[in-house]
């Protein structure tokens, strides 16, 4: 009987010291190296996802009367982040900002009507395409001009959001071209700050995406749309920090099976057809 404790102490005293080994030492030569935990296994053990958006932009992402996120993005990722298992978190901020917070880690992701674009392509990477959009000019209804091709606007007092597509359309297309003087030309934080210019007069052309373009001809009134067209947009995808492939692929599978059962058409049809 003595013997026999004296082994169970002994097995408890070597499990014990086993278990003591402390965890950051290094591990032995011949053991394989223990697979890096990636950023998705990490947002799975949170349970949650932090993703960011420019919550200006209806019918991609609003806020609507109540303070409630809306919108087809804000569907969209809801589903995604469900089917994923985590719990979503909203992080609103301007549109110019949500790059860089990607990259720097403040956010897990973006989605925030966005195309791909070669350059965020050097600091951030981008899904499988889940939705395509245009662009389109907002002008006031007392605007009398016939535009024959989408650079004839330059003549006129030019806005558009700072850091989009749209941005980078006219900074290339009509300001470093010369055919607009930068003074001509005015960034906004929010869409709704250049909506709300463009029916006070300061600016004569609105550059926003076709889509939310309407939104605010009838949110606003008085206004219309001149141009409809491909000029800086396309594909829409949801950004990822640079390389993470695990976030990506994960997201790419949903995006796929929501394809497939239908479920983007269905939000299609929900929130863009007025
Ligand atoms: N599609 C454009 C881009 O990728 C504009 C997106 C603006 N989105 C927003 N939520 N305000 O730059």
């Amino acid at each position: 009987m003595k013997r026999l404790i004296f082994i169970v102490m002994a097995v408890i005293f070597a499990v014990t010291l086993v278990g003591c080994k402390p965890v950051s030492q290094a591990p032995e030569q011949t053991e394989a190296p223990a697979a890096e935990e990636t950023h998705l296994d990490k947002i799975k053990e949170a349970g949650k996802i932090v993703v960011g958006t420019s919550a200006d932009y209806a019918p991609f992402e609003y806020v609507d009367e109540t303070g409630t996120m809306m919108g087809f993005d804000v569907e969209l990722m809801t589903e995604i982040a469900k089917r994923m298992g985590v719990t979503l978190e909203w992080s609103d901020m301007p549109f110019d900002s949500l790059i860089a917070a990607v990259q720097g880690g403040k956010i897990d992701a973006s989605i925030a009507s966005f195309n791909y674009d070669e350059e965020r392509d050097k600091s951030v990477d981008f899904t499988e395409a889940y939705y395509t959009s245009e662009d389109a000019y907002v002008v006031l209804d007392s605007f009398k001009d016939e535009i024959a091709k989408p650079e004839d606007i330059a003549k006129y007092k030019i806005g558009a959001q700072s850091g989009t597509t749209q941005d980078g359309w006219i900074t290339d297309n009509l300001v470093g071209a010369g055919l607009l003087d930068e003074a001509n030309y005015s960034r906004y934080e929010r869409v709704d700050q250049a909506a709300l210019d463009l029916q006070a007069g300061r600016i004569e052309v609105l550059m926003a995406e076709y889509l939310p373009a309407q939104a605010i001809v009838s949110k606003y009134g008085g206004m219309k749309i001149i141009y409809h067209g491909i000029l800086s947009t396309g594909p829409l995808n949801i950004v990822v920090p640079e390389g993470d492939v695990a976030l990506a692929g994960e997201m790419n599978r949903i995006i796929k099976e929501l394809k497939d059962e239908g479920f983007i058409d269905t939000l299609a049809v929900k929130y863009f057809s007025e």
